[in-house]
């Protein structure tokens, strides 16, 4: 999949139903999400997130945030009340339009079409936090490893950069074949599944994530398991790691889930 297709799945998903493609859930596919509910989810994940970040006792600014892959911003809205200025980035038009029509926080959000397989829209160590959700697992994973090193090069000394990343497949009958069945097979069965596009699902292990992160001017604060598994691949991982000067080695956690 190159980044090309990735930019027409996600436009067609955008144009066709957003909300659903965003937030899977069978009982919402053809528009049935209410907005209101569909937002309330993403007010529940941030607000989780920003208690877990003041219990981890983390000190950084809270100046500047981005939403990679923000979608209709279900997650950058509720990050905008914490920050002074928010940006939300997203690869497919659509999902842009419709997150400035839901932006309730002015000019202090701020939302980017990006078909860049980088982030070279922003200049380096330009923000306190750079946080994703559900949007790294549908590319490649030399893609996924190669934003997150873009996350970092955008942080600023001290900021942190929280993503998340399926270690595997479920052993389900789903995730099996999803990690099993040949790819022009899987792309039949999502083309017929979700209007023309293809959702593809993908996974690194955390050794690999953590060898990756020990490349980077990083710290891992935090490798954890996150509550809810989709069908096809077992439990997301969150990494949360901070920019800085301080040796990989140093106050490392993991917390062995
Ligand atoms: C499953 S949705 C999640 C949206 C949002 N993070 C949320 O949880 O509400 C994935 C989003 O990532 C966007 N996306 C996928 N690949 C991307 C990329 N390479 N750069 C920016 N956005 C991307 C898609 O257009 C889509 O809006």
């Amino acid at each position: 999949m190159t980044i090309t297709d990735l930019e027409q799945n996600w436009e067609s998903l955008g144009q066709a139903d957003p909300l659903w493609a965003i937030l899977y859930d069978p009982a919402r596919k053809g528009n049935r999400w209410e907005p209101r509910e569909f937002f309330g989810t993403g007010q529940e994940v941030i607000d989780e997130l920003m208690t877990h970040i003041d219990e981890l006792a983390v000190d950084f600014d809270r100046g500047r945030a981005l939403d990679f892959g923000c979608g209709a911003g279900r997650l950058t809205q509720p990050l905008a009340e914490h920050f002074d200025r928010t940006d939300g980035v997203d690869i497919a038009a659509s999902m842009i339009a419709l997150a400035q029509s839901y932006n309730r926080a002015g000019d202090r959000c701020q939302y980017h079409h990006n078909t860049e397989p980088d982030l070279s829209l922003f200049a380096d160590e330009s923000f306190d936090l750079v946080f994703t959700e559900i949007v790294l697992q549908h590319m490649p994973p030399v893609l996924m490893l190669a934003y997150v090193a873009e996350f970092i090069r955008v942080l600023r000394p001290g900021g942190i950069a929280c993503f998340d990343i399926p270690p595997g497949y479920a052993r389900t009958l789903r995730g099996t074949l999803t990690r099993l069945a040949p790819a022009p097979a899987l792309r039949w069965y999502r083309e017929r599944k979700h209007h023309d596009s293809v959702m593809e699902l993908h996974c690194i292990g955390e050794r690999q994530v953590l060898e990756f992160l020990a490349s980077q001017p990083v710290r891992v604060i935090e490798s954890r398991k996150l509550p809810d598994p989709d069908y096809a691949v077992t439990a997301r991982r969150q990494y949360i790691v901070q920019r800085g000067e301080l040796r990989h080695d140093d106050t490392q956690r993991r917390d062995g889930a």
